[in-house]
């Protein structure tokens, strides 16, 4: 009696044991192989508006008779308009000069700058460098190097920014598909922190040239004109 109990116990607790190998070993081939549906997939989307287009969904609910009614039905959008809420971020045909009237959507805080932050860290550190002196583990591999944002980009407008983050600009490539509209002017508000304070502008020489006044020599400002 007492040796089969015994026994009943050991085949107990080896099949306890065989289960709990069983369910780790599971899930750990699981943990491996589930996000590996499609091997060769790089993980991302690289142009997601091919695969869900953003085609007019004409049938919803409207109102009619001033507000009092609601139908649903299908109409067409008037023609040279754009539905409420669905503006494109930057207006279509906007050059890259004319890119400095767009504005921050998001009021700066230290909250949006630290998301911001987490973006960089992300999409834009390896060429830009921790601070942003163009100085990222990729950057020594372009053609050329990303100007540094407190140098040569320390007074480029927030519109601009943004549209060069949104559309590329030389060897760097568009994040416009990668990155939502708010996360890229989240990233403006960062970018603007590692510009710094920007350079007084009193006249239009200043703006022509984005030098500091105290460390711009007459000898360098005449150079160019010959
Ligand atoms: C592949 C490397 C690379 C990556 C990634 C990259 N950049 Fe750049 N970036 C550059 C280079 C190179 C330039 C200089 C382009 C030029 O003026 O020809 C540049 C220029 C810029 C400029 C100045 C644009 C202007 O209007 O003069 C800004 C702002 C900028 N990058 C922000 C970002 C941000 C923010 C990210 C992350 C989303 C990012 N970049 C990702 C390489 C990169």
């Amino acid at each position: 009696m007492t040796i089969n109990r015994f026994r009943m116990n050991l085949t107990k607790k080896i099949n306890l044991k065989t289960i709990a190998m069983g369910l780790t070993a599971t899930a750990f081939v699981m943990g491996f192989t589930s996000c590996q549906e499609v091997p060769n997939s790089p993980g991302y989307e690289f142009a997601p508006d091919m695969y869900r287009s953003r085609a007019l969904k004409y049938y919803g609910e409207y109102t009619i008779n001033n507000g009092q009614d609601t139908i649903l039905m299908a109409r067409k959008p008037v023609p040279g308009t754009i539905s409420r809420d669905h503006l494109p971020a930057i207006p279509h045909g906007m050059t890259y000069d004319e890119a400095v009237v767009l504005k921050n959507p998001i009021p700066h805080s230290a909250e949006v700058e630290k998301e911001g932050e987490v973006i960089y860290g992300k999409f834009c550190v390896h060429c830009h460098g921790d601070a942003g002196k163009g100085d990222g583990k990729v950057a020594a591999k372009l053609p050329g190097p990303p100007p540094a944002y407190d140098g040569a980009l320390k007074n480029l407008p927030e519109g601009k920014i943004f549209y060069s983050i949104s559309n590329g600009k030389g060897t760097m490539g568009p994040h416009a598909l990668l990155l939502s509209v708010e996360e890229r002017w989240k990233l403006v508000h960062y970018v603007q922190k590692l510009q710094g304070p920007k350079t007084p502008v009193t006249d239009s020489a200043a703006v022509a040239a984005p030098v500091p006044a105290a460390t711009a020599t007459p000898a360098k400002s005449a150079a160019p004109k010959h």
